[in-house]
């Protein structure tokens, strides 16, 4: 199956109280466990590239290039978004042209009237081509590419701004934040998050952040809206976690141990478990 925008599977979440997950890749192992998992559990699923993993991987083009042949090649025929994560106004039009299906654009560290003007002009180029648009209203916390931000609760009259724009999905903050969460975190403001619903209706709601939740948090969130979930430190954990204890144990110097595709083996089944468990508490399998 090509790719495909996000749209539908996300009002399908909406619809049938489950969240999709956005699962950020950083390289093939990591794409192909995500996508051998979605398939296993006949589960939806999106693929985040940050702009960093993107220059990482050496460009979007490779990673579309990439993408679309691992789905092709696996056989894949779950729904695949390829979907840009915190995107800027250039990095948003260089994903278009690279042939992703989704982007966000993150305009919510400009003043509001900029931020409703960029992803206005986006909102009729992403409908053009058929790509599902993620907007954000009040930075999420924490640092993720270099950019900090400290965890701000989203106006709910601008997120209806934004939201009346047309966007497909809508990111706003309650509280979250990108990596480790602090042992003092206040949790999720559930209380933004149901003025934020009041709102904007059925539009599908963005939880960033996805690493730390707890699993109840993680369920009111999907009760009030929240259809898309993103998780990209877990994974990133798992994998060093895995890897560390197979050089620890010096499994790397047994026989051909050295060898990148054993060396990698343990760390990409951390990703595939970790995947697992989170589309498990997201509610998403056998929803494709
Ligand atoms: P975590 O790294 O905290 O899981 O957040 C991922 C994310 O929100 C990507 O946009």
């Amino acid at each position: 199956m090509a790719l495909v925008s996000a749209k539908e599977m996300l009002v399908k979440a909406r619809e049938g109280k489950y969240a999709v997950g956005q699962f950020n890749i950083n390289n093939l192992e990591w794409t192909k466990a995500i996508l051998q998992t979605a398939q296993e559990l006949n589960s939806p699923v999106i693929l985040g590239v940050s702009e960093g993993a993107g220059k990482y991987m050496t460009g979007f083009k490779t990673v579309s290039a990439m993408v679309s042949a691992m789905i092709e090649e696996l056989k894949i025929t779950v729904p695949v978004a390829l979907h840009l994560d915190h995107g800027s106004y250039d990095g948003c039009y260089k994903c278009i042209e690279a042939g992703f299906s989704s982007i966000m654009f993150d305009g919510s560290h400009f003043p509001i009237e900029e931020n409703v003007a960029k992803t206005k002009e986006l909102v009729e180029v992403c409908n053009a081509k058929g790509i599902s648009l993620e907007a954000e209203v009040g930075a999420i916390g924490g640092e993720e590419d270099g950019v900090v931000g400290k965890g701000e609760c989203a106006d709910p009259d601008e997120c209806k701004k934004i939201a009346d724009l047309g966007v497909t999905m809508l990111a706003a903050g309650i509280g979250n934040i990108h990596g480790k969460y602090p042992a003092d975190w206040a949790g999720l403001s559930f209380e933004t998050l149901e003025a934020v619903k009041n709102k904007v209706g059925k539009m599908p709601l963005v939880l960033h952040g996805g690493t730390g939740i707890p699993t109840d948090m993680i369920k009111k969130a999907i009760s009030l809206g929240v259809a898309k979930i993103n998780v990209n430190t877990e994974c990133q954990l798992a994998f060093q976690e895995a890897t560390r204890k197979y050089v620890e144990e010096g499994k790397d110097l047994v026989g051909k141990g050295f060898d990148p595709r054993k060396l990698l083996a343990p760390g990409a089944q951390a990703i595939k478990d970790t995947v697992k468990e989170k589309m498990e508490i997201f509610g998403s399998i056998n929803k494709a």
